[in-house]
C-alpha cells in the first residue's frame, strides 16, 4: 500500500492527473469570525485559527450545528468572513473558484441526468475548451482512477449511489482542482459503500496529492481518512477545540487498538469541548 509521502506509479492511464506540489500551505485561516444575522445575531465561528498545508487530508470534526459546513463553506468562498482572514495560497477568498471543488452528499444533484458518465466527467473539460480527443482521454483516465470505466456508457440513473459519488470525484478530478471540500460526502451511503467510498477516495488522494478538506460528525470516518483532525467546539462562537495528528499507516482498520485509543480521545475532546467564552 502506498505511503501517504508518496504518489502510486501510473497503472490506469491516469498518467496526466500530475501531483500537486506539496510545498505552500493551501489555507491561512485567522481570527475567523462568522455572525449570521443583523436583527439577532449568531456568532457561528469565533477566532478561528487553522492552517492546511498543501496535500493533507484534514477532517474537521463536530456536533451538529457547530459550525462544519459554515467553515468549509467560508472555505469554498461561498460565504464572506464578517472578521479575521482567510486566504487561500496567500490570497484573500474573494468568492468560489475553479481550484477548490466542492462535494455534496447528494451526488446526483450535482450530475446531469440525461448525459452519459462519460459525458458527465467531460462536461467540465468542454467548458475549459478542451478538444474532443482530449476531453475523451482524460474522462476515460479518471473514470479508470475511480474504477468505473467500465459504466462510462450509463446515465448517472443507471449506476448505484455509490458509484455517483465516485462519478462526483471523477468528474472534479478531471478539471484538476487544487483543493476538494468535502461536506458529509457519504453521509446517506450504506455502510458497506461508505468503507468502499473511503478506500476510493484515499487511492485517489494518495495518488493525486490533492488537498482534501472532509466535514464528519464520525470519529470514526475521521481516523479511518485524516492525516489531522481538527474538533470544533459546540457554538456559538465555536473555534477549533483541537488538533490531533493521527499517525497511523493507510489504510487503517477499525479493530486497530491504536485506532481504538485515538478514538477515545477524540470522544474525550468531543464531550468537553464546551462553548467558547
Ligand atoms: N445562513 C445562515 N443564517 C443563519 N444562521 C446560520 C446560517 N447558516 C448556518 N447558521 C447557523 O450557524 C450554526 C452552524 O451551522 P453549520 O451548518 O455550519 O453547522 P454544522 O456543524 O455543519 O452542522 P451539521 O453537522 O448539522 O451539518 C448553526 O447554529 C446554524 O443554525
Ligand atoms: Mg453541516
Amino acid at each position: 500500500m502506498l505511503t501517504s509521502a508518496q504518489a502510486a506509479p501510473d497503472r490506469t492511464g491516469a498518467g496526466s492527473i500530475a501531483p500537486v506540489s506539496p510545498a505552500a500551505e493551501v489555507f491561512a485561516i485567522r481570527d475567523l469570525t462568522k455572525v449570521f444575522g443583523d436583527e439577532q445575531p449568531y456568532i457561528a465561528l469565533d477566532r478561528v485559527d487553522l492552517t492546511v498545508p498543501s496535500g493533507e487530508f484534514l477532517c474537521l470534526l463536530g456536533a451538529s450545528g457547530c459550525g462544519k459546513s459554515t467553515l468549509l463553506n467560508l472555505m469554498a468562498g461561498f460565504e464572506q468572513p464578517t472578521a479575521g482572514e482567510l486566504l487561500y495560497r496567500g490570497q484573500r477568498i474573494r468568492g468560489p473558484g475553479k481550484e477548490r471543488v466542492v462535494f455534496f452528499q447528494d451526488a446526483g444533484a450535482a450530475l446531469l441526468p440525461w448525459q452519459t458518465v462519460q459525458q458527465n466527467v467531460e462536461f467540465g473539460l468542454r467548458l475549459q475548451g478542451q478538444f474532443h480527443r482530449d476531453r475523451q482521454r482524460r474522462a476515460e483516465a479518471c473514470l479508470s482512477l475511480v474504477g468505473l470505466l467500465e459504466h462510462r456508457h450509463k446515465v448517472p440513473s443507471e449506476i448505484s449511489g455509490g458509484m455517483r459519488q465516485r462519478l462526483q470525484i471523477a468528474r472534479a478530478l478531471a478539471v484538476e482542482p487544487d483543493v476538494f471540500l468535502m461536506d458529509e460526502p457519504f453521509g446517506a451511503l450504506d455502510a458497506i459503500t461508505r468503507r468502499r467510498m473511503h478506500g476510493a477516495l484515499l487511492e485517489v488522494w494518495q495518488r493525486t496529492r490533492r488537498t482534501i478538506v472532509f466535514v464528519t460528525h464520525d470519529i470514526l470516518e475521521a481516523l479511518i481518512l485524516a492525516d489531522r483532525v481538527a474538533v470544533m467546539s459546540t457554538g456559538p462562537g465555536s473555534r477549533i477545540a483541537h488538533l490531533m495528528t493521527i499517525d497511523l499507516e493507510r489504510p487503517r482498520h477499525p479493530g486497530d487498538p491504536r485506532l481504538g485509543r485515538y478514538f477515545e480521545q477524540l470522544e474525550d475532546i468531543l464531550h468537553t469541548a464546551a462553548p467558547s467564552a
